[in-house]
């Protein structure tokens, strides 16, 4: 399956994912810029934030309490707003589309 990120600035990367693999840890391998993952994916650095397309909110569910707390202090907050890192790719998945917001330019 794929899953597609796309800049601030509009650059789409399209992915190809394994079952399992995070957000993060997905973009982290393919170069794509703006997704850090300082924290290595423990949900406490904010660094992985993406805003999930709005016809993909349904299926990557809802955030958990300590993935809103981060995202509620981050410089951008959208209501469609995740931590990539505690996002796993699975087949239900395929196709995602998912944004960077501009303070991760
Ligand atoms: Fe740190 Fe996601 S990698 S919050």
């Amino acid at each position: 399956g794929t899953i597609t990120f796309t800049e601030y600035d509009g650059t789409s990367h399209e992915v190809e994912f394994a079952d399992g693999e995070s957000l993060m840890e997905l973009a982290t391998s393919n170069g794509v810029p703006g997704i850090d993952g300082d924290c290595g994916g423990e949900a406490s650095c904010g660094t992985c934030h993406v805003i999930v397309d709005d016809a993909w909110i349904a299926a990557t569910g809802p955030r958990s309490d300590e993935e809103s707390q981060m995202i509620e202090m981050s410089p951008e907050c959208a209501p469609n707003s995740r931590l990539a890192c505690q996002l796993k790719a699975c087949a239900g998945l395929d196709g995602l589309k998912v944004r960077l917001p501009e303070f991760q330019m």
